[in-house]
């Protein structure tokens, strides 16, 4: 029987700590805003929207939503973008990806101030993240990190073993773990006996995007299986990467989905627009 770790109890944890933080930095006329972007219709990154709106609110951060129709022109965003990077009151700016087809993402990742960057996707910010010296952590990877030392899980000399190599969480994570001494492999779609690598793993990251991947037979009994995945089903419930029930016996920890690494990432998103607003007045 694993234990389960909690992500919705240690999210709350740290929301209040943020929160707490925020009304602290309220008393001297700081507060920290984040401005979040949407382009077109897509139901899951509405909710996703709403979500850290709510968060933010719930924290005392200041928050702008733009909700764009689906045909907004690439050239339209940039602007948009141009203005809160030049807008004192925001302090974080996030487009919600996937954006439509026809708006190139790396374009517009670049365009965003650095400095306001509170994905970590910008390239000066993943360049800061190898080398070890950041302002940011890429949200969900930071979750999962969180979870792990809210866990007291330790990852020095562990097999770490990360499936999936997305920008967004596969390479950061491993890198991330990597700072934190764990000994990382990344596996993805061309690697060759994946249940044989997987199961030397003593902290599993499943980031696959693929419901179910991850099978008992995938796990050294006693792992820390962690699960990015939010698919959803044909009957519209969430599941993970992982195959709970069959993987929850062999753990020693799991996550469940919904309620574990989920709520982490927008708490980590709270936890970078304080970090950016402090950085702004040259609060430590
Ligand atoms: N779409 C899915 N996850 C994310 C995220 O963490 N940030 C942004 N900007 N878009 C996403």
């Amino acid at each position: 029987m694993a234990k389960i770790i909690n992500g919705k109890e240690i999210s709350e944890k740290i929301r209040l700590r943020i929160a707490e933080e925020v009304k602290e930095l309220a008393a001297k006329d700081i507060v920290p805003g984040l401005a979040v972007i949407l382009v077109g219709e897509d139901p899951a990154s509405q909710v996703y929207v709403r979500n850290k709106k709510r968060a933010c609110e719930q924290a005392g951060i200041y928050s702008e939503s733009y909700e764009l129709p689906g045909d907004t022109s690439q050239e339209e965003l940039l602007k948009l973008i141009d203005k809160l990077n030049n807008d004192p009151k925001i302090n974080g700016i996030l487009a919600q990806l996937p954006l439509p087809g026809h708006i190139d993402e790396e374009t517009v990742i670049n365009h965003i101030s650095p400095e306001k960057d509170v994905d970590a996707f910008h390239p000066i910010n993943v360049g800061k993240i190898m080398i070890g010296n950041y302002d940011f952590l890429p949200c969900t990877p930071a979750g999962v990190m969180a979870l792990l030392e809210e866990s007291g899980i330790d990852c020095a000399g562990k097999e770490c073993v990360v499936v999936g190599r997305s920008n967004i969480v596969g390479k950061p994570q491993a890198m991330l773990l990597l700072h934190s001494h764990g000994t990382v492999t990344i596996c993805h779609s061309r690697t060759k006996n994946l249940a044989e690598v997987t199961r030397r793993a003593d902290i599993l990251i499943a980031a696959v995007g693929k419901p179910d991947f991850i099978t008992a037979d995938m796990v050294k009994p006693g792992a820390v299986v962690i699960d990015v995945g939010i698919n959803r089903k044909e009957d519209g419930k969430l599941t993970g990467d992982v195959n709970f029930a069959s993987v929850e016996p062999v753990a020693s920890y799991i996550t469940p989905v919904p309620g574990g690494v989920g709520p982490m990432t927008i708490t980590m998103l709270l936890q970078n627009t304080l970090k950016s607003a402090k950085k702004a007045k040259g609060i430590s």
